[in-house]
């Protein structure tokens, strides 16, 4: 079984994947870790300055896929732009349970307004213009998001319980 978590940045993909992974005895993978990982370390804000977005979106892609070759069973959880990009929302269905959290603007806006530099998306829009800029994003990508087999949108009212049977009977 591979569970494959997708949604926003800040909605909590890596939180529950972990938790998820530890509790289903599955192992756990961070796409973007494994990006970095697979640069020699170079970040993903630094990939993204010196070799742009189009290089990290076909890397991402393509490590992705080497993930799934490699792992009959997973939980991997994925950079907020993965499902929007080549066909790759088919192709996480088609081997996985994809899993969308579709966590509240508000919650998402204060997890990152602590963490914005990791987060070559938005490390250069202030504090006041983020939130403008989560409901835009979100809005463009709500249709790769929706296609998910399994919507969580209470993800930080939910129990891991919760989390598990809503997952493991999709
Ligand atoms: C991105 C989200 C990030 C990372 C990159 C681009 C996006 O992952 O892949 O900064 O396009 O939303 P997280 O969702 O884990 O922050």
């Amino acid at each position: 079984m591979r569970i494959i978590l997708i949604g926003f940045m800040g909605s909590g993909k890596t939180h529950w994947g972990t938790q998820v992974a530890h509790r289903l005895q599955l192992p756990f993978f961070d796409l973007d870790e494994e990006v970095v990982k697979a640069e020699n370390g170079t970040s993903v804000t630094d990939i993204f300055a010196t070799k742009g977005e189009e290089y990290f979106r076909q890397k991402e892609k393509d490590i992705m896929e080497q993930l799934v070759d490699a792992n009959e069973s997973m939980v991997l959880s994925c950079g907020g732009g993965t499902p929007c990009f080549f066909n790759n929302i088919e192709y996480m269905k088609k081997v996985g349970i994809v899993v969308w959290l579709n966590t509240h603007v508000d919650v998402i806006l204060q997890r990152l307004l602590k963490e914005k530099a990791k987060r070559p998306l938005i490390k250069d829009i202030d504090d006041e213009g983020l939130r403008t800029f989560i409901i835009r994003k979100l809005n463009e990508r709500r249709m790769y998001y929706e296609q998910a087999d399994v919507i969580l949108d209470k993800e930080d009212a939910i129990s891991m319980n919760d989390f598990i049977q809503t997952v493991l009977h999709a």
